[in-house]
């Protein structure tokens, strides 16, 4: 029986959050940590995943009710079989097991590496734009948050070496080749993602409301005068802003602007969108005061991880962790990440 294996990688993005939702830019990179589904079809149409790190498996169907499966990471392997369903897509029902290496509430995209993975498994067909497109479809029918595009984009669309700068607008990716000199390191803070669900549907709002306010579709049609005395709006005018700034320094080889724009975006998310919490301010801290060129919050905020952009011939994250854990009596995890090609099937 034909075995397939689809691997979906998480992503780390350089700059530009909480514009996605607005139309705006950002600029992730698809990272060797991934989630690998191993599948061979059935004929009943059922889902059987097994997970063995969770010592847990998952039976069901499209049509099993969604809040009360279990176990509950199944959620979402209903959501994106209900999601296939509604766009009547021809969905194939299979055996798999799933392993993943990308540390889960960490900001780093688990879970649209993993809707990912399972959209590919399930309609083999699917064009990659619209495997984005069902995988964020069946994040919010899973958990409810308002996600933006930018992680299933990314993790669809990775390119080894790149990041991807992303128009969320026109949903165009243009690979950006990250320079030789430098390394991207990833530090978890060591806390989970906090409040991230409601605070998250909350800055979401008011932007909506603030580009209402405007009478615009979105922010990404907004200009900083109109956004000056609005923190919320002001942040995604100005982000959008810093990610171009940071994609045209990285094309000319100008790591060091590259890493201003990071740090700009940092203090944007701290003060003005106050996603960022004193943890994670440390740690920016901590990694420019020991050499990293930019270093910020990556992803939603609230705790997770933040990322930097660090010379590769220094090595910093021992001596991060060990400044950061007496501080805080909190461990950091500090690893350096590689872009990797976006998600893909191999059939055997
Ligand atoms: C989460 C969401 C993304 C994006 C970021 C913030 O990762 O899933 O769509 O909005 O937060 O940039």
């Amino acid at each position: 029986m034909t075995q397939r294996t689809t691997r979906a990688p998480g992503r780390v993005n350089l700059i530009g959050d909480h514009t996605d939702y607005q139309d705006g830019w950002c600029l992730p990179v698809a990272i060797d940590r991934e989630v690998v589904l191993t599948s061979s079809a059935r004929a009943d149409g059922r889902v059987v995943v097994r997970s063995d790190a969770l010592g847990s498996e998952l039976d069901t169907s499209a049509d099993a009710p969604i809040a009360s499966v279990v176990p509950a990471w199944g959620r979402l392997v209903v959501a994106v079989l209900r999601v296939l369903a509604d766009r009547g897509r021809p969905t194939v029902g299979f055996n798999a097991t799933v392993a993943s290496t990308i540390p889960v509430g960490s900001g780093l995209s688990s879970s649209a590496a993993f809707a990912v993975a399972v959209a590919m498994t399930a309609d083999p067909t699917l064009a990659g734009g619209q495997v984005a497109l069902v995988a964020q479809a069946a994040e919010h029918l899973a958990s409810g948050v308002p996600c933006g595009l930018m992680d299933q984009l990314a993790s669809v669309h990775g390119r080894a070496g790149h990041a991807l700068l992303v128009d969320c607008r026109s949903r165009h990716v243009d690979p950006l080749p990250l320079p030789d000199s430098v390394e991207i390191l990833v530090v978890h803070s060591g806390l989970a993602r906090q409040l991230e669900h409601s605070a998250y549907a909350q800055r979401r709002a008011a932007c909506e409301l603030a580009s209402a306010n405007l009478d615009i579709a979105t922010l990404r049609d907004a200009t900083a005068e109109q956004v000056a005395h609005d923190p919320i709006a002001r942040h995604v005018v100005s982000e959008n802003a810093r990610v171009l700034e940071c994609a045209a320094a990285l094309r000319r080889g100008d790591v060091d602007a590259a890493g201003r724009s990071m740090l700009a975006s940092h203090a944007s998310l701290r003060s003005d969108f106050r996603v960022s919490t004193p943890e994670l301010d440390l740690l920016v801290d901590l990694l420019v005061g020991h050499g990293a060129l930019g270093a910020r919050l990556t992803g939603a905020g609230f705790g997770g991880c933040v990322v930097a952009l660090v010379p590769t011939d220094v090595d910093i994250a021992e001596p991060v962790s060990v400044k950061y854990a007496t501080m805080t009596s909190l461990t950091a995890d500090a690893f350096t990440v590689r872009a990797t090609d976006g998600a893909a099937t191999i059939e055997e």
